[in-house]
């Protein structure tokens, strides 16, 4: 996390928009380390999860229904825009990055964070693992959830969008989010069991045998998150 608030600690978002919010958990973490922020806007299409983040909306944090391919604001509205963790959960993430890209000024900064599957370190490793098998289940149950990337990808989809001054910095996860994903490693059968009719079922089971595997020996960590940052 140091690096995370290294990263922001200089940095004023100004008007600033989260696209694929889900829990705000970017949102409130940009609210927390940023230097300065006039105003944070979360956008997400699930509903449920922006019903629960009603309580949470501040004067200067706002939390709104919206798709990431239609942003409802006009060309160079903000001073920031961030997608964290949600560009695999795109079917067009092209699309999406220039919609965010249309809405943000000129020298305004442009924020991609999201994990990547290709660390070395094996207890982050079983987290990638994992990941895999979820996108690849969700995927077999029709929703849109691709794997997660790797490193250099990430790079290369940053490095597509012709900004100025990237910053690319790694950090780790707290504690608490390893306990989370230690808790979703738990639940294992019951994402087994959403596939149960699924010709794909016995290979799902047999990512589950090495996924369990590679805790018993490693244990489990959160994958490493990578964060980039450019200006437009
Ligand atoms: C894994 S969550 C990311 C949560 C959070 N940003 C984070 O960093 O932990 C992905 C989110 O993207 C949202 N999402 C997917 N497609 C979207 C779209 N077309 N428009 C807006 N949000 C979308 C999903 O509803 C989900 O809440």
């Amino acid at each position: 996390m140091e690096n995370f608030k290294r990263v922001f600690g200089n940095k004023d978002l100004g008007r600033a928009i989260d696209v694929g919010t889900r829990r705000g958990e970017f949102l409130f973490r940009m609210k927390e380390y940023a230097g300065s922020y006039e105003k944070l806007i979360g956008i997400d299409i699930n509903v449920d999860e922006l019903n629960n983040l009603k309580s949470k909306e501040e004067h200067n944090i706002k939390f709104q229904f919206m798709n990431a391919y239609n942003l409802e604001y006009p060309d160079r509205y903000f001073d920031a825009v961030s997608i964290s963790n949600t560009l695999h959960h795109l079917n067009d993430m092209g699309s999406v990055l220039q919609e965010m890209k249309r809405v943000l000024k000129v020298g305004g900064y442009f924020i991609i964070n999201e994990m990547f599957h290709d660390c070395c370190d094996n207890s982050r490793n079983t987290h990638g693992m994992l990941h895999i098998l979820e996108s690849e289940i969700d995927t077999e149950l029709g929703k849109i959830h691709n794997r997660t990337f790797e490193r250099e990808e990430i790079i290369r989809v940053a490095s597509s969008l012709g900004l100025n001054s990237l910053e690319i910095t790694e950090y780790n996860e707290t504690l608490e989010y390893d306990m989370k994903i230690e808790k979703k490693l738990g639940r294992l059968d019951d994402m087994l069991l959403k596939a149960v009719n699924s010709d794909k079922y016995e290979y799902f089971c047999q990512s589950a045998e090495r996924i369990r595997c590679n805790y018993n020996n490693y244990g489990i960590k959160r994958c490493t998150q990578l964060l980039v940052i450019g200006k437009k």
